[in-house]
């Protein structure tokens, strides 16, 4: 039987299969399917542009050293967000020339970068000022804000006159005084407007990141950035890459129509990748209640300190409680720290608010299984809050078995840095 049998949406795990990771490496635990991995990033490579095609992984998203292999295997490239990406992508076995780095805080190893290859995106006309000093007459790339945001929330959009991210787009003059001084050619522009785009919203940004593209004459490549929405939740949409795919095809066409440019495109999805490939087995703790006009909580030992997406912007993820023969309740699951903003059903679209579920009453000992945890989980989690070790991380192989990628943290390796 699959969880998905079992009431709930995370068809990933068998049951048998979540009670082998708790009884092999205890909860709260990360799993990863190699198989959904694989599938994914086939499916994303395939993405049809007419004049080349680099598929970068955001590996902010999930930057366990096991995933970028996976990906590294398949042929993708890195979108990297810090020096530190940069060094695990390196570690990993990525080439310097195969990451880009794309950091809202600026480099501090910009030397160290450009002589081993390592790809710069200017996010900023001080970064592309840093850039011109370290390396003159290099080709670099600009990350601009083409002026339209889209998130699934507010706190994941990064386009747009309220969002701190590029360069904003009336400034191209600006980019081009700033790079002419020291000789740097704009080789790449670069947009991202968002985690979890609106689909619509995504194809007008193209538009407008095309129409930014023909002010700067030696840009060969467009990096349209990630934001391909992946509905966790089975009533939240997703994207249909196919349609993205089709249009962006006939924007490029139609750029090299007006412009000349055949464009090569890039894209770096995180969560598209990711998302769906990864779940959080867990242990129902507790189940409290707070009376007939209240509401049951069961109390999990997995919440913000291993997703804290559902704390930080309301963000919804499926649970299935693995028990059979149980009436259904009306349940709120709340994690285990000390900190009532550690929910993780608050109400969809209302984030204060608590969204109770109906699922089979849970009651203490049960496995639960956290869907959709793939991205931004892992990589978000807020590490020791209340002293609780950071969890291990799994991969389910093809063949079935369980691959340890990394363990639980111990409580010496915790206080490893206090002197
Ligand atoms: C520059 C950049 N590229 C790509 C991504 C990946 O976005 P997503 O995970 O929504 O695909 C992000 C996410 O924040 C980003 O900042």
């Amino acid at each position: 039987m699959t969880t998905s049998q079992a009431g709930g949406r995370t068809p990933l795990l068998s049951v048998e299969k979540a009670a082998e990771v708790r009884a092999r490496f205890g909860t709260p635990c990360y799993i990863y399917d190699r198989a959904t991995l694989e599938t994914t990033a086939r499916r994303a490579l395939a993405f049809p542009a007419p004049y080349g095609f680099t598929l970068r992984y955001a590996m902010k998203a999930n930057p366990s050293r096991g995933i970028l292999a996976v990906f590294r295997a398949l042929g993708l490239h890195v979108d990297a967000s810090s020096d530190w990406e940069v060094e695990r992508a390196l570690r990993a076995g990525f080439a310097p020339e195969q990451i880009l780095l794309t950091s809202q805080m600026p480099s501090r190893r910009i030397a160290e970068h450009v002589r081993r290859g390592v790809f710069l995106n200017a996010c900023s006309l001080h970064q592309l000022e840093a850039f011109g000093r370290a390396a003159p007459g290099r080709a670099v790339a600009v990350r601009m804000n083409p002026g339209l945001g889209s998130g699934s929330t507010k706190r994941t959009n990064t386009g747009g006159p309220s969002a701190s991210f590029g360069i904003w787009h009336d400034y191209a003059a600006e980019v081009k005084t700033v790079a002419a001084r020291s000789g740097l050619t704009i080789g790449t522009l670069h947009t991202h407007i968002g985690s979890g785009t609106d689909p619509e919203a995504w194809k007008r940004a193209t538009r407008m990141t095309l129409d930014l593209v023909a002010q700067f004459p030696d840009v060969a490549v467009v990096n349209l950035g990630g934001g391909f929405k992946v509905g966790r939740m089975p009533e939240e949409p997703s994207v249909d890459m196919d349609e993205v795919a089709a249009h962006v095809r006939g924007e490029l066409e139609a750029f090299r129509q007006r412009d000349g440019r055949a464009l090569r495109l890039e894209i770096e999805p995180g969560t598209y990748l990711v998302a769906q490939a990864g779940a959080i087995v867990a242990t129902c703790v507790d189940v409290v209640d707070t009376g007939r006009d209240g509401y049951l909580f069961a109390k999990l030992d997995t919440g913000m300190t291993e997703v804290t997406r559902p704390s930080l912007y309301g963000a919804q993820h499926p649970i299935d409680v693995l028990a059979t023969g149980r009436e259904p309740a009306e349940v709120v699951f709340v994690g285990p720290c000390c900190e009532s903003g550690d929910i993780l059903t608050p109400a969809p679209g209302d984030p204060e608010a608590l969204g109770p579920r109906w699922v089979p009453r849970p009651q203490t000992g049960d496995l639960v299984v956290v869907g959709g945890a793939g991205a931004y989980c892992a990589a978000m989690s807020t590490i020791n809050y209340n002293s609780y070790p950071q969890a291990p991380e799994i991969m389910l192989e093809p063949d079935g078995t369980l691959r340890l990628l990394r363990e639980r943290q111990s409580l010496d390796q915790m206080l490893a840095n206090e002197v």
